[in-house]
């Protein structure tokens, strides 16, 4: 499989300053850098074991790719995200059922341009070509392309070539004429050999075509929301073209990974960090459920969440599900760490050095452990990927080479449960696990935690002050019924202080900001158009409820240029 190297090299990249990691990341990267040190390599399996039916989508650098997979997994059916220069040998292992060729931003003309893997065609299996991925089809098989007369960008409407005649399987259940989401500048003009029109546009003589040997090339986007039957033409190419049957459900994922953990496992022991985040968690219930009492759980609480996040972790795993937990009350040393410090990229260090201490004593006290495992997930693998010679995730590792202090003796195999999920399958798995929705569907949240959403000094009186507002930001919103919609939503406290007056007294408070983004990820985001009212009950309660602040104040930067957090 592609990834293993694809780790080894983001590894040794250089990297910006920035983290852009769920908290969950966070804690496995600095035991992935640990292991490191040891000279270890993760010893990832090399594919999943069972083999569910397979889609390979190769990607050509679009924005979508990412999102192309997302929806056929969707349409229960497994597949995975290659580089276009994946080699043959790394495909045939996944023995796929057929390829879908993503949309990018080259020319098929462009010097260099990527093409498709020979083994694609040579395959005898169905390939759905979208956008450069339908040029690639017509120029790689005896087509012709050519540059539009204009780039066509957006709404357009498609119309069956041929109306009178039973549509392709492509089209099964769908009407003649149906709106899409163009994004092109080439477009095909004459198709290869063997190959019909099956639908036109204003701009796009061929805006879909085909063979009789199950190749489909859209010149639109049908993983795009704005593309209205898109789910159901690509559930065409899966169930009528392919002949999946559709076998990738949380049940099968679940019964799957158990078995595959118990693989891995036998009788050894394991040891998981929790964060208080989504993927920590969904894994260690996986694992908790394939080996029961093999496994600890190491919640360090760094004194840095939001208010209640610890209890409910302690609630969640050690109550409800009955597993071992070792709870390590550690946010003095947190404090201590960060005393003095107002550089936010010195306070990430100084909590991801001294997470690493206490989990290395902690774990130290335990006895030995063969395993650990971690929630890295899908995306995490594919962003992980090398692009132009730069990955988050090698930005990631870098940063945290900074640390100090790394354990010394930490010699383990890794296991990833969820490294073939998608976070929206992450959160099917756990709402299957019984996890408590709250903790299912929390929204993210850094690693440094509040630490980073304080300007200035983190102090104990400070971090008593943004818990009480955070939590008024988190209550208005949820009572609002936003909390799932928005990426995230918060509070920080400022460094500033303002007066006000309250009766007939005039106060000197501090400044909290709210903020709050909807984002695809979180490589872009937009701030939220709260509702007013919303926003009028937030700042009503935080100056009521919250004596050290007499200020509220709402973010609207988006990002970029912005950033999210605020440090
Ligand atoms: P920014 O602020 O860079 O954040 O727009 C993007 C996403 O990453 C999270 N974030 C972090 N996560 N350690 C983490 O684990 C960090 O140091 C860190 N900094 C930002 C942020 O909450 C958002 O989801």
């Amino acid at each position: 499989m592609a990834q293993s190297p694809r780790r080894d090299e983001a590894a040794e990249t250089s990297g910006s300053h920035r983290v852009s990691a769920s908290g969950d990341l966070e804690v496995s990267t600095y035991l992935e850098i640990a292991r490191e040190r040891e000279g270890e390599r993760p010893a990832h399996p090399e594919a999943p074991p069972e083999r569910p039916e397979t889609i390979v989508v190769i990607d050509f650098g679009s924005q979508y790719s990412m999102l192309i997979a997302r929806r056929v997994r969707e349409c229960h059916v497994y597949c995975e995200l290659v580089p276009h220069d994946t080699p043959r040998e790394a495909i045939e292992q996944l023995r796929p059922r057929g390829f879908i060729l993503s949309g990018g931003p080259a020319s098929v003309y462009d010097e260099g341009a990527p093409q498709a893997p020979s083994y694609v065609f040579e395959s005898g299996l169905p390939v759905l070509g979208i956008c450069y991925g339908m040029q690639l089809l017509a120029h790689q098989l005896g087509g012709k392309v050519s540059p539009g007369p204009t780039r066509e960008y957006g709404h357009a409407v498609i119309h069956r070539a041929d109306p009178t005649e039973a549509p392709s399987p492509i089209f099964a259940g769908l009407p003649e004429s149906m709106p899409v989401w163009m994004s092109h500048g080439d477009r095909i003009v004459q198709p290869p050999p063997g190959f019909h029109s099956l639908a036109y546009s204003d701009s796009s003589p061929i805006a879909v075509m085909g063979n009789d040997d199950g190749l489909i090339g859209l010149q639109f986007h049908p993983e795009v929301v704005h593309t209205p039957y898109g789910k159901q033409l690509l559930e065409n190419f899966l169930y009528r073209i392919c002949g999946c049957k559709g076998d990738w459900t949380a049940g099968n994922v679940i019964a799957e990974s158990i078995d595959r953990i118990r693989r891995d496992v036998g009788n050894d022991r394991v040891l998981c960090a929790l964060s208080g985040g989504v993927d920590s968690a969904v894994a260690a219930a996986l694992v908790h459920t394939a080996v029961g009492d093999q496994l600890t759980c190491i919640f360090v609480d760094n004194g840095l969440l939001r208010r209640e996040e610890p209890e409910r972790v302690v609630a969640t795993f050690q109550k409800h599900m009955a597993m071992r937990l070792v709870h390590v009350d550690a946010s003095q040393r947190f404090l201590d760490a960060l005393a003095g410090v107002t550089d936010p990229e010195t306070k990430r260090k100084r909590v991801g050095e001294t997470f690493i201490r206490v989990f290395e004593e902690e774990a130290g006290k335990l006895g030995r452990f063969e395993v650990i495992c971690q929630g890295t997930t899908y995306p995490d693998v594919i962003e992980s990927a090398p692009q132009g010679g730069e990955s988050k995730a090698a930005a990631k590792i870098k940063t945290h080479h900074n640390v100090g202090g790394l354990p010394e003796e930490m010699t383990f195999r890794l296991i990833e449960p969820l490294r073939y999920l998608f976070k929206d399958e992450v959160r099917q798995v756990g709402l299957a696990l019984d996890l408590p929705e709250e903790m299912v569907f929390r929204q993210p949240f850094p690693g440094p935690g509040l630490a980073i959403r304080i300007i200035g000094e983190v102090t104990r009186e400070k971090l008593e002050t943004l818990r009480a507002a955070d939590w008024v930001v988190m209550d208005e919103i949820k009572r609002a019924g936003l909390y799932r919609e928005l990426w995230q939503s918060f509070a920080v406290l400022t460094d500033t202080r303002s007066v006000g007056v309250m009766g007939d007294y005039r106060t000197y408070g501090y400044v909290v900001a709210v903020r709050a983004v909807t984002a695809e990820d979180a490589m872009t985001a937009d701030w939220a158009r709260l509702p007013y009212d919303v926003l009028a009950r937030i700042a009503n309660r935080i100056v009521n409820e919250v004596p050290a602040v007499n200020r509220v104040v709402y973010d609207i930067t988006s990002k970029p240029p912005g950033t999210i957090e605020w440090e």
